[in-house]
């Protein structure tokens, strides 16, 4: 396996990266503490070299219990991997609403107070990718990185990007501390951020894409018969889990299986290929709390799909019928 750099930053990471999201936060009850540490040191041995995680990923219980896990599941591997974090969100519990909605907050003494903790939980000196997880409509980019930079003078992170980003905050935060990498939802189903590519390219940022295998639907092991806990499970609320989205998508879950025969791969392998193939600067981080899985999504790095068949898969993304999607605001994708 060939590590891939994120942008022009010098920070090497493997092509697929694993999200630990799903071991405390979003898909039914948390995972057991010792089982998700035993996972994440697995995954150390299959060739994963960077690990994904939030101050926010957790539980009731243990609202930031993610971060605990992923530092001392990592601790033996310290020097082998490659964590990214992030800051600048809590939830809206008070709302009464499922999932609870995000609230961003950017403010310079919410940041310090988070690296801080995050410092702490992941037992680290250094965060090594630190990343703002929402754009905070209040906060200037240039005051956020600004604090970026201070953070990097200080020594308490190594790199910096922001997740959900758009091109001007990226181009306004960049000119005051060069971003690593920005970390966008990016699938087959989402490929509304295409768009930024050329100013990646152009600035010499990475790519990190969350949820590319649309949250798991395009793995198509997931049918009208699959049930989701309305509490505890953000599926029970995706667009594309439903029944309706499950009809209008298959035309889209066939195209993957044609394609997973002829390369003797999985569907969800063929999705995750397909982001790989595209762009060198790009990991993607699928998340899962199976064993064979973990094996399974890493192994997508083997699969070369051409530019030909790119262009072809595209095309087909353009013309068939798909579903929304669970953080896309709009359905239609500009390409
Ligand atoms: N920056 C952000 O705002 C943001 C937002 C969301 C996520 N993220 C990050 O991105 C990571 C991944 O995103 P995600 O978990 O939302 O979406 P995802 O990786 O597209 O999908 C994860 C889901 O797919 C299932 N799955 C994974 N591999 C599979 C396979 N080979 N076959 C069948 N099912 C499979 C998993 O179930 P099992 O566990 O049962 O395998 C899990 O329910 C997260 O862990 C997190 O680190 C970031």
């Amino acid at each position: 396996m060939k590590k891939r750099e994120l942008g022009k930053s010098g920070l090497f990471v493997s092509p697929i990266g694993l999200g630990c999201m799903g071991f405390s936060h979003a898909y039914g009850k948390p995972t057991d503490r010792k089982k998700a540490i035993e996972m994440i040191r697995e995954a150390v041995k299959i060739g994963y070299t960077f690990f994904d995680t939030a101050e926010i990923y957790g539980s009731e219980e243990n609202p930031h219990e993610n971060e605990e896990i992923v530092g001392e599941a990592l601790k033996p591997y310290r020097d082998q991997v490659v964590i990214s974090t992030k800051f600048g969100i809590r939830f809206d519990t008070e709302s009464g609403q499922y999932p609870s909605p995000l609230i961003p907050d950017a403010r310079e003494e919410v940041i310090r107070k988070s690296v801080d903790e995050s410092l702490q939980r992941l037992q680290v000196d250094m965060i090594d990718l630190y990343f703002q997880h929402r754009i905070d409509p209040h906060v200037e980019p240039e005051k956020v990185a600004k604090v970026m930079k201070e953070l990097i003078a200080e020594g308490k992170i190594a790199h910096w990007g922001v997740s959900e980003a758009d091109e001007e905050y990226i181009r306004r935060a960049h000119a005051v501390c060069p971003i690593t990498a920005i970390q966008n939802r990016y699938s087959m189903m989402a490929r509304h951020y295409e768009k930024l590519f050329p100013v990646l390219e152009e600035l010499g940022i990475g790519f990190v894409a969350f949820s590319p295998i649309t949250n798991g639907f395009l793995s198509d092991k997931y049918g009208k018969d699959s049930h989701f806990d309305k509490h505890l499970d953000y599926r029970s609320v995706m667009p594309q889990f439903t029944n309706d989205a499950i009809d209008e998508n298959q035309q889209l879950l066939d195209l993957l299986k044609m394609i997973a025969q002829q390369k003797n791969a999985t569907s969800a392998q063929i999705s995750l290929a397909w982001m790989l193939s595209k762009k060198p600067y790009l990991s993607a981080i699928p998340g899962t709390r199976k064993i064979e899985r973990l094996k399974e999504n890493f192994q997508a790095c083997e699969i070369e799909l051409s530019q030909e068949e790119i262009k072809m898969i595209d095309q087909k993304l353009n013309e068939i019928p798909m579903s929304a999607v669970f953080g896309v605001s709009s359905k239609k994708v500009e390409v």
